[in-house]
């Protein structure tokens, strides 16, 4: 019975089939088990010796078919993990690909245009003092052009700053001139939003600084950046204006035709020569640090646009508001090249 046993074990291919065999044998009406019944009716000394054999039998039989239960477990786990494994040479799922936002491409085609005229591009803070953001732009606390620029107070007294001007001070406060630098980023106002207005859009701000800088500098560089936005062709228009950390002050539009072969005037910034006062707050400032007085005498302008403007005019975009409602319908139309 051994030799039969043992040939069963070893070719039971499932741990389902090794049980069949363990019952068959070692179960409650198995073979071993019928044996081991039968001993009641040997003699004594018969049933002695019979006994032990079928005993021996009995563990033989048990240890052969726990060996095999192993093997038959240890076999399941490697095909398993075998199945499982990874193929690393299988092609990745795809991904849709992100793109920069729009408006970020926007500042990164000015920065570009300005960094080809030897400006450098730097950046400031959006939550900012009275100070910086009004004050030392020569808009003292009772000014009424503070109404120019609805604000937004934080608890602290601070403010999100209104435009990017305030970099105009710190970047002087720190450097000497001549100085041309452009500034992207984030402004805020606190006023009703619709199709041209959002409480959160971006402006770049240019100031250069140094020895007879003239108004004419300041208009052949306003018409450089035109053209480099929007061709050869482009052409700009100077309105006088107010800005009370600029004199004389003007608003700038600029002519541009469009692939759709429409074309108008985009009102598109703000611009000046440096007010004396803002030079003479600057050294105030400059003083107050222990820093020579650098500033008074020296002539400058400063120009602020919105990149917002850009985009709408030279995509159709019709709201403002769709650049930040974060409608993948919107966004992904600016995945390419600009
Ligand atoms: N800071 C002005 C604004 O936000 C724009 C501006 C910048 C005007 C620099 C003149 C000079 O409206």
């Amino acid at each position: 019975m051994l030799q039969e046993a043992r040939a069963q074990i070893e070719t039971a291919g499932s741990l389902e089939a090794l049980q069949t065999v363990k019952t068959h044998y070692l179960g409650k009406n198995g073979e071993v088990t019928k044996q081991l019944k039968s001993l009641g009716a040997l003699s004594p000394e018969e049933r002695k010796v019979k006994g032990q054999e079928i005993n021996a039998l009995k563990q033989e039989i048990d240890g052969l078919i726990s060996e095999r239960e192993v093997a038959l477990k240890e076999a399941a786990l490697q095909a398993k993990l075998a199945s499982e494994a990874i193929d690393i040479t299988l092609p990745a799922l795809s991904m849709p690909a992100g793109g920069l936002h729009v408006i970020t491409r926007i500042l990164d085609d000015l920065s570009d245009i300005f960094t080809r005229m030897g400006y450098n591009v730097v950046e400031g803070n959006e939550v900012e003092d009275d100070a910086y953001n009004f004050q030392h732009l020569n808009i003292p606390w009772y000014h009424p052009a503070r109404d120019l620029w609805d604000t937004f107070w934080l608890k602290d007294g601070r403010l999100l700053r209104t435009h990017t001007s305030p970099m105009q001070i710190r970047y002087m406060l720190e450097h000497t001139a001549p100085l041309k630098i452009v500034v992207p980023g984030k402004v805020y106002r606190y006023e009703a939003t619709d199709a041209t207005h959002e409480s959160m859009f971006h402006q770049l701000e240019g100031l250069v600084v140094g020895d007879n800088i003239s108004m004419a500098d300041l208009k052949g560089t306003i018409a450089e950046l035109a053209r480099g936005l929007f061709g050869p062709k482009a052409k700009v228009r100077f309105q006088p204006s107010f800005y009370p950390f600029v004199e004389p002050g003007a608003d700038f539009a600029v002519w541009w035709e469009n692939p759709r072969g429409e074309s108008k005037w985009l009102e598109l910034g703000g611009c000046g020569m440096v007010h004396p006062n803002v030079f003479k707050a600057v050294d105030d400032l400059r003083e107050q640090r222990g820093l020579p007085r650098i500033y008074e005498g020296k002539t400058g302008f400063a120009f602020g646009l919105g990149p917002e403007r850009i985009a709408m005019l030279k995509y159709g975009m019709p709201d403002i508001r769709y650049f930040y409602a974060n409608d993948l319908r919107v966004l992904a139309q600016f995945k390419g090249e600009l």
